[in-house]
């Protein structure tokens, strides 16, 4: 399908849409701004107008809105981070704010609206839309992959690249002095960037909120597995495992196993940031443009994603509230890569 398929000239119709607006937010995720490049130049190229709201909900709360003309979002392709900056809002969670925010779209006189972000993010414009007639498409983009619907998440290759950085330098330090190194990755709610970056640096052990099983490989790793191989060992764990993160979790082992030699490593922001990598730039551009074509096809309130490489759309209230379940067979073919 070509670019002129998916926009035959509206400019015919008496169309509704004239101006949109594009933000970011919840936490920052690269490919953001690749997202935000993609919305603003295929609504120019439809003629719309387009307009960006910093600081996520609280900027459109205090009417921080910016015109972007095509060459505003030039150069940010390969920038991490959101040039519109984000953030998390405590006013949005009252009725009053959000009617402050619906006030300002109206002054403004915005008809659509594309957010970027995750679950939290786009239950906000659900409840926004359902409060007041105002379209909303959603752009997932954050580093924990776990919207339901959809394959993929912006931000997430790139974080998995920089994990497995990170742990193969961690690793080094690990082989020379024969430690055990418990390495935490982000992930409050969900494993996928736990799990995926553990068989990608091969971890002896990996942690996640969604099987309590792993405990046990934990264990035996570490009564038997390490002392006969006397070697060292990466153990990854989601931060939201329910044992209380890879602090907790190292200090239980260093007092059962006081032989060990332990280290702690918690990754943090590290992984938010940086350059995205080629697979978030070309997904954040392709949804970015779906999203505009999905607001010029009087959709509303429906996530763009992607499932088997195509471009898919899934209701907000499905996105939001259903979970994206994690293939637990990957944990299975972790273990077989310890025998
Ligand atoms: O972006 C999602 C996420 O990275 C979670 O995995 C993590 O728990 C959270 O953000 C931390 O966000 P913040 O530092 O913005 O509170």
């Amino acid at each position: 399908m070509t670019t002129k398929d998916m926009f035959p000239d509206v400019s015919e119709k008496k169309r509704k849409l004239q101006k949109i607006a594009v933000f970011t937010s919840g936490g920052d995720a690269p490919g953001m701004n690749a997202a935000i490049r993609a919305v603003t130049r295929a609504a120019i190229a439809n003629k719309l107008k387009v307009v960006g709201i910093r600081r996520g909900y609280q900027g459109m709360i205090e009417g921080d809105f910016i015109p972007l003309k095509a060459s505003d979002v030039s150069g940010i392709l390969q920038l991490g981070g959101t040039m519109l900056k984000t953030a998390r809002s405590s006013a949005f969670r009252t009725p009053e704010g959000r009617e402050l925010a619906y006030q300002q779209l109206k002054n403004n006189e915005i008809d659509a609206v594309v957010v970027i972000g995750g679950d939290g993010s786009f239950t906000g414009a659900l409840v926004m839309s359902q409060e007041f007639n105002i379209p909303f498409v959603g752009i997932p983009a954050t580093i924990d992959n776990d919207m339901y619907g959809t394959d993929y998440t912006i931000g997430y290759e790139t974080a998995l690249n920089s994990v497995v950085e990170a742990v193969d330098k961690i690793r080094d330090t690990a082989r020379s002095h024969g430690r055990i190194f418990f390495v935490e990755v982000m992930g409050h709610e969900a494993g996928l960037l736990a799990l995926n970056s553990g068989i990608a640096c091969g971890a002896e052990v990996i942690l996640i909120p969604e099987s309590k099983e792993q405990h046990e490989e934990l264990a035996k790793f570490l009564s038997k597995g390490y002392k006969n191989k006397e070697t060292s060992g990466i153990i990854i764990v989601a931060e939201g495992d329910e044992t209380g993160g890879a602090m907790k979790i190292a200090e239980k082992v260093r007092t059962e196993h006081p032989d060990l030699d332990v280290r702690v490593s918690i990754l943090g922001h590290i992984q938010r940031g940086g350059s995205p990598a080629a697979k978030d730039r070309v997904n954040a551009t392709r949804i970015g443009v779906a999203a505009v074509e999905a607001l010029l096809d009087d959709q509303k309130s429906i996530m763009i994603g992607l499932c088997n490489e195509k471009i898919v759309q899934v209701p907000f209230n499905k996105a939001v509230k259903l979970n994206h379940s994690i293939d637990l067979n990957l944990l299975e073919i972790q273990r077989l890569m310890n025998y």
